[in-house]
């Protein structure tokens, strides 16, 4: 199936950003903590950053879970940091190892070779640019850091997404199937993220399927050649 961009980068139309914060995602993010923890089996400390955290649920079950971790989670929407901010008002615990700032990827802002695990889940479909995330990650990943990028791959057909639509977001909002959809058909397969993984010497990083729509980027990035 050819790739359609995202139609808005940004999930900042605040009807959209809280139809996503209220939908329940907890199967995909529950996969991407399991890929987390198959990474680091000792368990995540020290300092790491979520790019496009959106409502911050991944964030906040981690810091939930590693006690010595501290997280910095960007998002260029600002409604969906508001979505953010409300969530973490239900996890006091949490909240002062949880940073929250309003960054556009790519983002000049990030400390260079300041974190130890630098994750992204969902982002890299709605990227005009795909290099800006992964020339973000290298910037800012420490030798040897831990990285975990997970999103949706493109399906074949427009037959194999209907289903998938049909299987996932049966009684989904209207947006929500929509944006479903449209991050289907911008989302991009296994082979081109190894592409565009070796075409920035990015090393270090595994690619494969790991859901039946779910591809995962993950390991401990050496650098960038
Ligand atoms: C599908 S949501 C995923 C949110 C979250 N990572 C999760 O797993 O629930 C994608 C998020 O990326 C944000 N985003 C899109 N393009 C961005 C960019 N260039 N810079 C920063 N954030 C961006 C959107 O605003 C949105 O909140």
């Amino acid at each position: 199936m050819q790739r359609v961009p995202e139609p808005e980068e940004l999930m900042d139309d605040p009807a959209q950003a809280a139809a996503y914060a209220e939908a329940d995602f907890s199967e995909a993010n529950e996969l991407f903590i399991r890929l987390l923890r198959q990474l680091v089996p000792q368990g995540l400390r020290g300092r790491a950053l979520d790019l496009g955290c959106g409502p911050a649920d991944i964030p906040i079950a981690l810091l939930r879970e590693y006690p010595e971790l501290r997280i910095d989670a960007i998002d260029g929407a600002p409604a969906m940091l508001e979505q953010a901010r409300q969530r973490l008002a239900l996890h006091p615990g949490v909240g002062e190892r949880l940073h929250l700032s309003c960054q556009r990827i790519p983002s000049a802002e990030l400390p260079a070779g300041g974190y130890d695990c630098v994750m992204s889940n969902s982002l890299l479909h709605h990227l005009r640019e795909p290099g800006d995330l992964w020339m973000n990650i290298a910037h800012c990943a420490a030798r040897g850091a831990t990285v975990l990028v997970m999103d949706l791959a493109r399906p074949e057909s427009s037959l194999a997404l209907d289903a998938l639509v049909e299987t996932y977001a049966l009684n989904a909002s209207e947006i929500l199937r929509r944006d479903f959809r449209n991050s289907l058909r911008a989302a991009w397969t296994v082979d081109e993220v190894k592409d565009q993984l070796a075409e920035l010497g990015l090393r270090g990083l595994e690619v494969s399927m790991v859901s039946d729509r779910h591809w995962a980027a993950r390991g401990h990035l050496v650098g960038a050649d």
